[in-house]
């Protein structure tokens, strides 16, 4: 079962096309859980354009049973990687009837099991383990699938063409690479809805789901079908097939996969109900209900030319899932969370030994490479280019885009090219974005006089892993100017930045100006900038850009929060009472307030420590958030009682934006309460909640209070039977403990008999919690890199991509003070040093020891 011991790199310069076209291809998987078989029917013809090479099949973990070429028997030399075979000069018919065991596979990649059901999971590489194939995203073909076996539903790609006792046959009409390849099976339940689209066409809708789940697909079916007007209004873009199916499945490496007309969902990504879901559940699901949805034209009608592309399908999926949530509930609520997301996974990333450009150069797996910068700088990159050539030109490039490339597998260099001509602008500039890693450094002075107002930016980039030089960026920098009386003088304008250092002048202002900078986070850049906090807290009080009134709450608490861990100052009570005029505005919007009395992570004030230079000592940080969100606390006490009435919910539970930002700023405002009532007020919503969102705040409090036991049994005894509540009850007893007690709690929830451990969702709810818990995971003696370095060994056995996946947790290492390096970093080599570790995660480990 081992993969090659040598890992080999690939890289993007060597990209060759495939000899061979693909006319279509026939599968006949007859369904066994150790003994399935799959029979392949594919026409191939050589395809004159591509350099003479040796015909190769991908093809891994597969027993071939028999191989021919125009119905002559073939012998084929196999690899551990796939299988060559001399084939005719002109087209030709392959067959092959391969083995395999789906029961047997743990890794979920591929064809596998999970409680009695068959699913696939084919990106982007697992097509490789069904059956021997040119398993790459260049090569198109139209898949004819039958599927033989007694489960009562049998789900494929495109639409259903045919069906009879014990099989079914699915027909796509859609070109499309291995890697969209879906297949499912079992006894599942559906939930129905249809959608005529714009063109008056009518498709058939439904989730399926596990007997006994049918109750929590209503919100997903409305997300879909809200997703698929969106994309009809907003980008022009219909659906394409009669049917399209989601279905929900328990074990699974991520969140979700755009299968064609078939897109697989992790469950908790979504099934959803009131009283099993939070709010940020729902939230989360319609986003990914969306994205997925979207994938089908920015993905699936346009795929990718090989994997160093992926950030053509997803950066701009996960830019149109952000424009969607933004239309559906608050865009200025969204635009904050996705900073903090970014800020919280992306800038560790891209400071660290993983930084990657937004389209690597190189890579062993690829698996490896579905990361925050591929993502979400992905998402960044796009959002910069829509600032500077406006929304019009945007999609007028996007509809050109969708005209030239329907039906292309492309590359970024086709992407650009469509902007450029779509709008007339040299862009060669602007692709850095995609080749340069690492998160440029912007600073600014200013200078005024006689009416005039300059500001001068420098940017830099430090060094990243093979990247010791970087070029200036093309940095679009939104300022605005306000007055002395806090109006404003100048609205959002863009500055475009090409240089090292540029200046950029404002005229005639009869006073010096307070500037606004990089409103609505307008790059994804650090922004160096010692301003005086009075400035601060007047932006905090007028900025008329609702991110960088949030921004400017935020600097204010890094700073408060960097001099308390650094020179154990007090906390500033004048950006209290600047914090406190906004959280009293009730004519704001609740969801905005509560992210307002968030404040930063421990994590965040890890990092902003280190961009400051500093060796972050998480028990010193761990301390100050104590003191702060203590003196919060007091300081507001007389505050909290009327905030926590406004935030009641008097209506039946709806999740939408405006009912879950009321029960946002509720909960801010139990956790400070808890610090002045020992967990009460708590104590009463817990039980009185009916809903997931109130019974698991008030949870998080009482376990922040030490005041949990009763309260954690009887939720456990409530839930037990739901596998999706109990992650969340294995998660919070170890995100909401104190550092001293979360390594224990999680080594003994590792015992705890529903602690199924091959589960990624139960295995992340778990060590995930550990290795996000800044203080616990860091704890000065190791223990908690030690146990997260032995699950990890455990689990790379079965699972090596969710293993290499979590590995990540290590990538701020080199952060910390020499006794915690040592300590990671020798678990880091015992990892490395394990027998029989797979490459995934031995790429991870070797990189983050580099
Ligand atoms: N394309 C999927 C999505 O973003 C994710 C697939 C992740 N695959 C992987 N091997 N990690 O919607
Ligand atoms: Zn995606």
């Amino acid at each position: 079962m081992m993969k090659d011991a040598s890992p080999q790199t690939i890289h993007l310069a060597d990209y060759t096309p495939f000899g061979w076209t693909v006319r279509d291809v026939h599968l006949t998987v007859k369904l066994s859980p150790r003994a399935t078989r799959v029979v392949a029917r594919i026409h191939f013809a050589p395809r004159g354009d591509a350099p003479a090479q040796d015909f190769f099949l991908h093809g891994e973990e597969l027993t071939l049973l028999r191989a021919a070429i125009d119905g002559a028997e073939v012998t084929p030399e196999i690899t551990p990687q796939g299988l060559t075979c001399p084939v005719p000069d002109g087209p030709f018919l392959w067959e092959s009837e391969v083995e395999i065991a789906p029961a047997d596979n743990t890794a979920l990649e591929g064809l596998y099991m999970s409680n009695g059901m068959y699913c696939t999971q084919c990106e982007a590489e697992g097509f490789r383990k069904i059956t021997y194939y040119p398993d790459r995203p260049d090569v198109m073909a139209t898949f004819t699938v039958r599927i033989e076996g007694d489960e009562p539903v049998k789900l494929s790609n495109g639409n259903p063409a045919d069906s009879g006792a014990g099989w079914a046959e699915w027909h796509d009409p859609w070109p499309k690479p291995a890697y969209l390849f879906a297949l499912v099976a079992g006894d599942l339940r559906n939930h129905p809805g249809s959608f005529t689209t714009k063109s008056g066409k009518e498709v058939e809708l439904n989730i399926w789901v596990r007997p006994g789940d049918e109750g929590k697909c209503a919100f997903g079916m409305e997300a879909l079908k809200k997703s698929m007007t969106w994309d009809e209004e907003v980008y022009g873009r219909e659906y394409d097939l009669d049917i399209f199916n989601v279905v929900a499945v328990d074990d699974f490496n991520m969140g979700a996969m755009e299968n064609k007309g078939l897109n697989i969902f992790n469950s908790s990504c979504v099934l959803a109900s009131p009283e099993t879901s939070t709010d940020a559940n729902f939230e989360r699901i319609e986003a990914i209900i969306a994205h997925e949805y979207f994938h089908n034209w920015t993905g699936n009608r346009i795929t990718c030319r090989d994997w160093f592309q992926l950030c053509l399908k997803e950066g701009l999926t996960v830019y149109r899932d952000s424009q969607f949530t933004s239309d559906m509930r608050s865009a200025e609520v969204k635009r904050i969370s996705d900073v903090i997301a970014l800020r919280a996974r992306q800038f560790p990333e891209d400071q660290g030994p993983l930084a990657h450009p937004v389209r690597p150069e190189s890579f062993q797996e690829i698996n490896n490479f579905y990361t925050a910068t591929v993502y979400e700088k992905g998402a960044e990159v796009i959002g910069m280019l829509k600032r500077l050539v406006g929304d019009e030109e945007y999609y007028k490039a996007l509809d050109l885009y969708f005209e030239r490339h329907d039906g292309d597998a492309a590359t970024i260099e086709d992407w650009i090219r469509v902007f450029e001509d779509a709008t007339g602008r040299d862009l060669s500039q602007f692709k850095r974005w995609y080749s340069q890693a690492g998160t440029p450094r912007l600073s600014v002075s200013e200078d005024f006089s006689e009416g005039t107002y300059t500001l001068t930016f420098r940017q830099t980039t430090p060094p990243t892993p093979g990247q010791p030089d970087k070029a200036p960026q093309v940095l679009p920098i939104a300022v605005g100017l306000l007055n002395p009386n806090g109006h404003e003088v100048v609205p959002t304008t863009v500055l475009e930045m090409t240089e090292a250092e540029q200046s950029f002048t404002f005229e005639g202002l009869s006073a010096k100006p307070v500037p606004s900078i990089l409103r609505g986070f307008s790059a994804p850049v650090v922004l160096e900038r010692d301003s005086a906090p009075e400035e601060r807290a007047f932006l905090l009080a007028h900025d008329t850009d609702a991110f960088n009134r949030w921004e400017s709450s935020r600097d204010l608490a890094r700073d408060c929060l960097v001099a308390m861990v650094t020179e154990g100052a007090a906390p500033d009570t004048a950006w209290l009472d600047g914090l406190e005029r906004v959280i009293r505005d009730d004519t704001l919007d609740p969801a905005f307030r509560a992210l307002m009395m968030g404040g930063p992570t421990q994590s965040e004030t890890a990092q902003v420590l280190h961009e400051r230079g500093h060796v972050p000592d998480p028990d010193a940080i761990w301390d100050a958030h104590e003191s702060l969100r203590q003196a919060m606390a007091e300081r507001w006490q007389d505050l909290l009682p009327a905030l926590a009435e406004e935030a009641r919910v008097t209506e039946a539970y709806r999740p939408d934006a405006a009912q879950s930002g009321k029960r946002a700023l509720g909960s801010a405002v139990l956790a400070l309460q808890t610090r002045l009532d020992g967990g009460k007020a708590a104590e009463a919503q817990f039980a009185s909640a009916d809903n997931m969102t109130l019974q698991l705040s008030a949870l998080a409090c009482l376990v922040q209070a030490g005041r949990d036991e009763a309260a954690l049994r009887a939720f456990h005894d409530q839930w037990q039977d739901d596998r999706l509540v109990m992650d969340k009850w294995f998660a919070l007893q170890i995100a909401a403990t104190t550092p001293d007690k979360a390594p224990e709690r999680t080594a003994a929830l590792t015992e705890h008999p529903a602690f199924d451990w091959t589960n990624p969702n139960r295995f992340r709810s778990v060590l995930g919690a550990l290795a996000m818990h800044h203080t616990g995971f860091h704890a000065k003696d190791g223990r908690g890199y030690k146990l997260l370095a032995d699950w990890l060994i455990k689990l790379d056995a079965k699972n090596p991509q969710t293993t290499a996946r979590m590995c990540s947790a290590f990538q701020t290492w080199k952060r910390y003070d020499a006794d915690r390096q040592a300590l990671m970093k020798a678990q880091l080599e015992r990892i490395a040093a394990r027998p029989g570790l797979s490459p995934d995660t031995g790429e991870m480990v070797s990189r983050l020891l580099s």
